[in-house]
């Protein structure tokens, strides 16, 4: 079977990028990731592509006239490299229509939250997690979707949750939230590369297979 070929969009650490390239090496993932994308120059997540020789570029909007000609650049390059799936691993920016459709069900995302709740526009990195303290719930998680016309309203794949302790800080909740993060993303992209995904509306099933 050929592998998977992934193009990850990255805009910090990438330690979700790093799991999943552990996981590729170590076989879990019969996939590679072939190109890393980041929208932010100097973030960390480019210094882990190069250690491992992963083709990676900084497209970055600001330089573009138009949201269509930045995102025109970004499926030049994910087509030259022959992307199989999108992943989007700290991504900061809004994909519009014009680039879902092209890739139209070939795009996943992680939000550090049980969507619906504490998500779509605004809702990113700590303040997600603020919100969750600011709001007193004694359960949040994580949740990995399809990506559609909306911010963070594609159908989902897996969620789990992650429980809210007495004396977290954002800091605290966002690394127990990030540890399962780590699992969860391999194990969406593995269902993924199986062929056990089967999207019927709003939902996806997942096809029964030897793991699941
Ligand atoms: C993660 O919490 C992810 O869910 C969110 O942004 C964070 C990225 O972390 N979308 P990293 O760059 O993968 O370390």
């Amino acid at each position: 079977m050929s592998k998977l070929r992934l193009g990850v969009l990255v805009s910090g650490g990438g330690s979700n990028l790093q799991s999943i390239i552990d996981h590729c090496n170590s076989g879990y993932l019969p996939a590679e990731v072939v190109i890393v994308i980041s929208s932010k120059e100097g973030v960390y997540a480019l210094e882990r592509a190069k250690r491992h020789n992963i083709p990676s570029f900084v497209v970055n909007p600001k330089t573009f006239p138009t949201k269509t000609a930045y995102e025109d650049e970004m499926i030049r390059l994910l087509n030259s490299f022959k992307v199989d799936l999108i992943v989007l691993a700290g991504f900061l920016r809004v994909l519009s229509p014009h680039f879902v459709n092209t890739f139209q069900g070939k795009i996943m995302n992680i939000h550090p939250s049980l969507i619906p709740a504490f998500c779509g526009e605004g809702y990113y990195g700590e303040k997600v997690h603020k919100a969750v303290l600011d709001y007193g719930v004694k359960i949040t998680g994580v949740t990995v979707h399809f990506v559609d016309e909306g911010a963070d309203t594609g159908p989902i794949i897996l969620q789990r949750a992650v429980p809210v302790l007495d004396n977290d800080t954002p800091e605290t909740l966002a690394e127990r939230v990030l540890q399962e993060e780590h699992k969860i993303y391999p194990e969406a992209i593995k269902l993924y590369a199986l062929g056990r995904l089967q999207v019927q509306g709003r939902s996806v099933k997942i096809i029964k297979g030897e793991e699941h």
